[in-house]
């Protein structure tokens, strides 16, 4: 048993492999939080809960004369609102006799064997048969609000779910203005942030920094999990790096707006809240309905970011991920948008396949513009059916024209949106997001579809089950490129308008449940603008998702490491692009633009009707590469080499979880005269085997003149020892962003 209640002392202990949460049902009900961290026995933890009296703090009605017990000091499992912990909070509601409060107290708890599921909402699921819940029922006794507060437990992954069922137990209608999913009170020590910023085209970079005591938030309001931030977050001690330290992570599984905030308190106690974002929100509660919010994944790991990255690495592939690509090998493919963007034909398509087929590619995916009167972005989003002007032969011969040159056939949509051009918005104007007597933002030339409305996602489904069902398409781009502005349904009266942004999440949640199942041999790739809606929620239904519109393999560098300390490289999707860059004009050789993507979902985005002799030949030996290295690649425990701030060059490695083999990436940013070596360390070897390199490439920048001049002793084995210890010591690299791969095979 994983959860354990001790009836003497009160307490509920989660016990996982390596980490141990405990909470105490406290005199009064109070439902306290006594510890989250490395394994402990399971004693009882409060004896690290100090009471004392504190001024301005003050006591609830209970403890009277006591003045020792406040809310503003107590660590708690969810804390109220309103009276008296005026730290930051999980929950605000709005009570029909126009209070502002919520008082909870403990009710009962109930252990399951088996994961909770979330209505209507994306979730990890058991993948072992180990999984259990804890619920954890608190209830405001004066309004009736009751909160079912859920716990998922994977003893062997360290991973503990959270998330809320909020009920109106009450008579009378309240709207809930903050449901997030969890509160978590950490009382000691001293703590850094890392998340994961970005832009459009530069997502995901990672910044660290250090908890003071201002109130420190990160989320997004624009209606997608955003480019700007992620939804996921390291909580890490001062001291912490990539092999030792404690560090906590909060991944939050949602593709929607949301709201992680951290605070230092008066006496240093550290509270960290998540779950979704609270601005422009309200739900009304009726009396018996319920409120469900997303799932939070956290784990804890005192070995520092690598092992809490691997920690979730597994989770998402084994717990997050589903269906036939799961784990199946996906293929490796060609996208014609960087090729043709929107001007192509059917013959410029079979030409594209021609090409590929002949360098050993395996799908062909049609990209934007094939569909409606689609030539630009400005119209045609909405109509889901095949412009023949462009696709003269139809798209059931198109696909099978692409088939018989022995390669799959993949298709983009962007379901959620609507050009005012289009013939769907002429004839259903009022099915896009718009406040009355404004006109819309815009942003691309276009409009939103209000997902909360049902025959909105019913006419999606029919169109989607048209062109998939009656044609062999076997991967679809789920594209979304806007943020979502005007957020006002037509359909819902004035006093529901707060849940717009909620149910248009559960709008597209339950198209995509419905496409995927329906469909469960297709490969979905989740996409938006590039890495807008990259989180655990998307990773649901579809095992890949577009890392970014930005193909620059330098710049790439920095948005796959920082996406790695949370999603696995097989959730990545990289393309090798052309060269000078179409985002920013630089240009890279095909071998480091091909080393990059390979730690990813790996495939092109080119026209290969452009490229030399020379350019094709590398792509036939770096798919065959690519190929040998699969297994390595997407099923191996992934390491970072270098700091979050390294400016000379990247670094970072696979090795098989039974350490008998290992690959070594390195792509050298910035080029040094008369230049300090690098000397890598490898990680996770076994140090006692005998390693042969047998795979240095040598050349492509480290062959240069300066590598014929080293005096060197060779050396081709090495115990794993000696290559974690000692390191290995790469050559002199030289020109413009060098590119090394380096393979490690066990031969004792
Ligand atoms: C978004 C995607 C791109 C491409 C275009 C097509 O920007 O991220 O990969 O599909 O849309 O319009």
């Amino acid at each position: 048993m994983a959860i354990l209640y001790n009836e003497e002392r009160k307490t509920i202990t989660i016990q996982t492999a390596n980490t141990t949460y405990q909470m105490r049902i406290a005199p009064h009900g109070f439902l306290q939080h006594t510890y989250y961290g490395k394994h402990v026995n399971g004693e009882d933890m409060s004896y690290l809960i100090l009471n004392y009296d504190r001024a301005c703090s003050g006591n609830p009605d209970e403890v009277y004369p006591s003045r020792n017990i406040s809310f503003d000091t107590m660590p708690q499992e969810y804390p109220g609102y309103g009276v008296g912990d005026f730290r930051i909070r999980p929950i605000a509601v709005r009570n029909a006799d126009g209070s502002r409060g919520a008082d909870f107290r403990y009710v009962k708890h109930e252990i399951t064997k088996g994961k909770y599921k979330l209505e209507g909402l994306p979730s990890s699921y058991d993948s072992k048969g180990d999984a259990e819940t804890l619920t954890v029922t608190i209830k405001d006794h004066v309004s009736g609000l009751t909160i079912d507060l859920l716990y998922g437990i994977f003893p062997d992954e360290d991973v503990i779910t959270r998330a809320v069922r909020i009920r109106n137990e009450g008579d009378s209608t309240a709207v809930l203005t903050r449901t997030l999913s969890m509160s978590l009170d950490i009382p000691y020590g001293k703590w850094d942030m890392i998340h994961f910023h970005g832009k459009h085209a530069l997502e995901r970079q990672t910044e660290r920094e250090s908890l003071g005591h201002l109130i420190k938030t990160v989320g997004s309001t624009r209606g997608t999990s955003s480019h700007q931030e992620n939804p996921f977050v390291i909580i890490a001690d001062h001291k912490a790096d990539e092999d030792h330290g404690a560090c906590y992570g909060m991944m939050l599984v949602y593709s929607g707006g949301f709201k992680m905030q951290a605070e230092v308190d008066q006496f240093d106690s550290l509270r960290l809240v998540m779950g979704l974002q609270d601005e422009q929100f309200g739900w009304k509660l009726e009396p018996g309905s319920v409120f469900t919010s997303p799932e939070v994944i956290m784990t804890f790991s005192d070995e520092g970011f690598t092992k809490l990255s691997h920690t979730y690495h597994w989770f998402i592939r084994h717990n997050i991920n589903r269906g036939k690509y799961q784990f199946a090998r996906r293929p490796i493919l060609i996208n014609n948008w960087e090729a043709t963007y929107f001007d192509f034909t059917d013959e410029k398509l079979l030409a594209i396949a021609d090409e590929a087929a002949d360098l050993g590619i395996e799908m062909l995916v049609l990209d934007d513009g094939w569909f409606g009167d689609r030539n630009s972005d400005n119209a045609g989003l909405g109509d889901w059916y095949v412009n023949e002007d462009k696709i003269k032969c139809g798209l059931t011969s198109l696909v099978e024209q692409v088939n018989a040159k022995g390669l799959k056939f993949g298709i983009w949509i962007e379901p959620e949106m609507i050009n005012e051009d289009s013939d769907l918005y002429r004839k259903h104007p009022g099915w896009a997001l718009k406040m009355p007597g404004r006109r819309p933002n815009r942003t691309r030339n276009q409009l939103v579809l209000d997902m909360t409305r049902p025959e909105v996602v019913d006419y999606l489904y029919e169109r989607v089950e048209d062109i998939l069902g009656n044609n062999n398409i076997e991967y679809v781009k789920w594209d979304m490129n806007r943020s979502l502005s005007d957020v006002y349904s037509a359909a819902l009266p004035t006093d529901r308008q707060g849940e717009v942004l909620h149910r248009y999440m559960l709008g597209v949640y339950d198209l995509m449940e419905r496409i995927t199942t329906n469909f469960p041999d297709v490969l979905v790739e989740g996409c938006s603008g590039g890495g807008a809606r990259f989180d655990a929620g998307i990773l649901c239904y579809s095992p890949q998702i577009w890392c970014s519109d930005d193909t620059d393999p330098i710049h790439r560098l920095n948005i796959q490491y920082g996406t790695s300390f949370g999603y696995p490289v097989s959730t990545m999707g990289a393309h090798v692009s052309a060269s000078p860059n179409h985002q920013t004009g630089r240009s890279t050789s095909i071998h480091t633009r091909g080393v990059v993507a390979m730690s990813g979902t790996f495939g092109y985005e080119l026209d290969p009707g452009k490229l030399s002799e020379e350019d094709k030949a590398e792509i036939r030996e770096q798919i065959g590469i690519f190929k040998k290295y699969y297994d390595l690649i997407q099923n191996g425990l992934y390491y970072r080499l270098t700091e979050i701030k390294e400016d000379y060059f990247e670094a970072w490695q696979f090795a098989s979880a039974d350490k008998s083999e290992a690959l070594l990436n390195v792509v050298v940013t910035n080029t040094q005269p008369n230049p300090t070596l690098i000397n890598l360390k490898l990680k996770g070897l076994d140090p006692d085997a005998v390693y042969e390199m047998i795979n240095e490439t040598g050349k492509h920048g480290f062959e240069s003149k300066y590598v014929s001049q080293a005096e060197r002793v060779v050396k081709t084995t090495f115990t794993g020892e000696t290559l974690m210890n000692a390191g290995y010591t790469l050559p002199w690299a030289f020109g413009d962003y060098p590119a090394l791969q380096i393979y490690f095979r066990k031969i004792k």
